[in-house]
């Protein structure tokens, strides 16, 4: 018997990445899953890959910005699934830019995508969710969404944004009666196709990056991360809501990663 077996699962940015690793997973795990992407045939792929190893999903194109979108998303979702019981909210991009060189339409673009798709996700959500009985969401979030760091100023806002949101919106929920979880994860340096946009000028940035900072000293993978999302979807998570998953190596709780064996204090002669 799967972790999330019988449920029903959307996951945006399911084309690529973290998105397509937490569609495989749900899906191998025993949930019908809805992969939806502005990129169709890396979508269309992610699907056919779930299909091929028996699982059962479909790839739906969809703007995460566009509002009548997400009504027809989950509409269709309900319409071959018959309920909704989990959303992977993933969709984002990242800009590395100086804030003071940043054009007004790149941070309308960041904001557009990470912020107020995410917005339009719960608004659209959670109606088929309350239908359905129960539920439980999954925003990506960042160790962005905790801590600032250069050359990511509207990246950083958009993933400490959300973060409050999905708390916000998990409040509401509770309050309102229904049993809808809400969490965000927070990935920190994640080998994932984002970091050839980000900094595919920098070679091997994000290696150096995890290097430096990450207590593992090295980055995560897409599975990785998508091992958390799995938890929260299943009822595993059943006493979490508003809540913070963090999936970084260590990045935030260390900082300084131990030194290496050779180095180490107990390698030193007494
Ligand atoms: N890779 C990392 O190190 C890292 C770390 C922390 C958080 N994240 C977050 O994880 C999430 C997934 O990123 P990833 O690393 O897998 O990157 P990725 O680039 O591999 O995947 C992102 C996906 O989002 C899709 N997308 C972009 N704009 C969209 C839109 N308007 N509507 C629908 N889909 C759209 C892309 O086509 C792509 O398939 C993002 O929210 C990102 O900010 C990534």
């Amino acid at each position: 018997m799967g972790q999330v077996d019988g449920k029903v699962a959307i996951v945006t940015g399911g084309a690529s990445g973290i998105g397509a690793a937490s569609a495989a997973i749900l899906a191998r795990e025993g949930a019908k899953v809805v992969v939806t992407d502005i990129d169709v045939s890396g979508g269309t792929a992610v699907a056919a890959r779930i299909a091929n190893a028996g699982g059962e999903a479909v790839f739906l194109e969809q703007d995460v910005t566009d509002e009548a979108r997400w009504e027809e998303v989950v509409a269709e979702t309900e319409r071959r699934f018959g309920r909704l019981d989990v959303l992977h909210s993933n969709a984002g991009i990242a800009r590395r830019c100086l804030l003071v060189e940043t054009p007004l339409e790149d941070w309308r673009r960041v904001q557009a995508i990470n912020l107020e798709g995410v917005f339009l996700s719960l608004k659209h959500a959670i109606p088929a969710m309350r239908r359905a009985g129960a539920g439980s969401i999954i925003i990506t979030s960042s160790i962005a969404g905790i801590f600032g760091t250069p050359l990511n100023a509207a990246y950083c806002a958009t993933k400490g944004a959300v973060r409050l949101l999905a708390k916000s919106a998990a409040a509401e929920c509770a309050v309102l009666g229904d049993s809808i979880r809400i969490n965000t994860i927070h990935p920190g340096v994640i080998d994932t196709p984002l970091w050839t946009k980000f900094g595919g000028e920098v070679p091997g940035l994000p290696e150096q990056l995890a290097e430096a900072w990450a207590l593992l000293g090295r980055p995560g993978t897409a599975d990785e991360v998508a091992a958390a999302v799995l938890f929260l979807a299943s009822d595993a998570s059943r006493y979490m809501t508003a809540s913070e998953l963090v999936i970084d190596g260590g990045l935030t709780g260390g900082r300084i990663r131990p030194p290496r064996p050779e180095t180490s204090p107990k390698a030193q002669p007494a």
